[in-house]
């Protein structure tokens, strides 16, 4: 299997120098490939969204390289500062109450909210370092796509569109961040990701609320089609011609081991790659509801609802 691979100084160098001059470059973290640009630059801030043609409404999340840089932008209770020390560096984005005029408003879409997150990847920290300035990165997909773990994948999506592109292998999880809104004691989760639900309530010591059906969405990016392949999705079968697998076999096999980690990993590459194949259907076996499973099925039932147009 293919791993990660580390960037070197001269890309981390030209990354900052195209970030401080208000460029945007998509670049790997531990999750997906994210499009990066400087938080505080309106100018820089607006060519995110106009690569990914992402609607103004659904704001980005916030890259730091330190809790103390976080603390420049949001309002870190109790619950989030016990949240943070366990799991950053990594996969878990805190949406918090936000300090005013630190990052460009189009970055939280206007709200009361900003969305914050320390990677675990050293290339993506070194460049945060090197900019001086928290990083807005979104997944480095076009709106509506599957999120990029491939340099390839931002390639095909958004080449000409941005500034360099950081090739540093496959992504280690392949699954975007989990987040999560803590306010006033209260903590509900806005996206299932590579953070297992478990493992944060085990830290916190009590359950954590879903809002997914709310009529105003907490997340915006709730109610936008998501993740859509061009293929038909049919979930928990193994019938059709061309089969995603759990274990299974299949055209592909996203664990042959059965592993929840791997398959989270593998899951948008084969996924694409099946796409690719321009079957009628693609058939996809039953993933178990737990840890990041949980996930992947929040992934695979959204795509399976929302096919592409194009
Ligand atoms: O793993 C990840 O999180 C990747 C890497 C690049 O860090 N980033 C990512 O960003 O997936 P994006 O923009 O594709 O997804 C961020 C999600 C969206 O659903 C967005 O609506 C939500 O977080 N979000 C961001 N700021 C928010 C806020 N202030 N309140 C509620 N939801 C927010
Ligand atoms: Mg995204």
């Amino acid at each position: 299997m293919m791993k990660p691979q580390a960037i070197t100084l001269r890309q981390i160098d030209d990354a900052a120098h195209i970030l401080r001059s208000g460029g945007v470059v998509a670049l790997p973290t531990e999750t997906v490939y994210g499009l990066a640009a400087r938080a505080d630059n309106a100018d820089a801030v607006e060519k995110i969204f106009a690569a990914k043609n992402r609607p103004a409404i659904n704001p980005l999340i916030c890259h730091v390289s330190s809790i103390e840089m976080a603390k420049t932008l949001v309002e870190f209770d109790m619950l989030a500062i016990k949240l943070v020390e366990k799991f950053w560096p990594g996969a878990l984005t805190l949406v918090l109450p936000k300090k005013n005029g630190t990052v460009d408003q189009a970055v939280s879409a206007g709200l009361e909210t900003l969305a914050v997150r320390m990677p675990a990847h050293e290339g993506m920290l070194s460049i945060i370092e090197a900019v001086g300035a928290p990083l807005a990165a979104p997944s480095a997909n076009r709106s509506g796509r599957m999120s990029p773990t491939l340099a390839s994948h931002v390639a095909r999506d958004m080449e000409d569109k941005i500034d360099m592109i950081i090739d540093g292998g496959p992504t280690k999880f392949g699954l975007e961040s989990t987040v999560i809104a803590v306010r006033d004691g209260d903590v509900t989760i806005l996206r299932h990701g590579a953070i297992a639900l478990e493992d944060i309530e085990a830290v916190l010591g009590f359950k954590v609320s879903e809002v997914t059906t709310a009529k105003t969405p907490q997340s915006p990016g709730q109610l936008l089609r998501h993740y859509a392949p061009k293929t038909k999705l049919v979930l928990h079968s193994q019938k059709g011609e061309v089969q995603l697998g759990f274990g299974t076999g299949g055209t592909r096999d996203l664990s042959p081991s059965r592993n929840l980690q791997e398959a989270a990993s593998n899951l948008f590459s084969m996924l694409e790659e099946l796409d690719q194949m321009g079957a009628k259907e693609i058939h996809i076996a039953t993933i178990p509801h737990e840890g990041v499973g949980v996930a992947i099925n929040d992934r695979l039932k959204r795509a399976a609802t929302s096919v592409a147009k194009s």
